[in-house]
């Protein structure tokens, strides 16, 4: 009898606990390495890690969706998914629609271009082909600043949807230099035959976001982020992703 009791209630605090398991939707691009990126049909990197450590604190699952970056905040906003983690910068323009978490990574842009030709920035006065990610600050960089500013025919402008197809174009030579966040750039000089030919001190902060007014969750993320840092396994992250 005491038995059967027993079972009865495991079975039913096993019920109990998984209809409260939460499950958060995480919206990402993955060709972001190494925030973001596909290794042996896993999502991988250092934001993933970030989001399942924290998912493991507060007993929630986190399921990732791949969609390209320009329509990582739509789809927030229409409840397709809850957070965004990807190595997304906090920016006045982007705040007045999402909000924030407190800032966990910090970036600038890079002038990256193919390796060994001898080539410097003054590539940027020869009008080349310039490729970003659609969206991205390094899109809104090379837009205000060369094509707004008139130093760059709009035509030489090249978006792209994953930078997966921006550093194979730079390699094949149909364009000539990738405007794109400096921790990444480092990464794709050490997988493909591409080299760093400047820096553009932007002062870029990476923060998750999550639908405005999404408190408790984002108070979650916040107070998760804060932990992380605290307990020194944030800067082994930064040492298994960034060494
Ligand atoms: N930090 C840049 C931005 O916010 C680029 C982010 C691109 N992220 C990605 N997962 N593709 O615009």
């Amino acid at each position: 009898m005491l038995k059967k009791a027993f079972l009865v209630s495991a079975i039913l605090i096993s019920f109990v606990f998984s209809a409260f398991s939460v499950t958060y939707v995480v919206g990402t691009e993955a060709s972001f390495p190494p925030f973001e990126y596909v290794e042996g049909g896993e999502f991988v990197g250092f934001d993933m890690d970030l989001i399942r450590e924290i998912g493991k604190m507060y007993g929630f699952d986190v399921e990732i969706r791949d969609i390209s970056f320009d329509s990582l905040i739509p789809s927030l906003m229409t409840g397709n998914i809850d957070i965004i983690v990807a190595g997304m910068t906090i920016t006045e323009e982007r705040e007045k629609v999402v909000d924030f978490t407190i800032p966990y990574y910090s970036a600038d842009q890079s002038i990256m271009v193919r390796k060994g030709e001898d080539t410097n920035l003054t590539i940027l006065l020869r009008k080349p082909k310039i490729g970003v990610q659609t969206g991205t600050t390094g899109d809104l960089w090379v837009t205000e600043n060369l094509i707004d500013a008139g130093f760059l025919p709009k035509t030489n402008l090249i978006r792209y949807d994953t930078f997966n197809f921006a550093v194979r174009d730079l390699v094949n030579k149909n364009i000539d230099v990738i405007v794109l966040d400096n921790p990444v750039a480092e990464r794709f000089t050490k997988t493909d035959p591409v080299e760093i030919v400047g820096i553009i001190k932007t002062n870029e902060n990476y923060g998750m976001a999550v639908a405005p007014g999404n408190e408790d969750l984002l108070n979650m993320l916040n107070e998760g982020i804060t932990k992380l840092q605290e307990s020194g396994k944030m800067d082994d992250l930064i040492e298994k992703y960034f060494k």
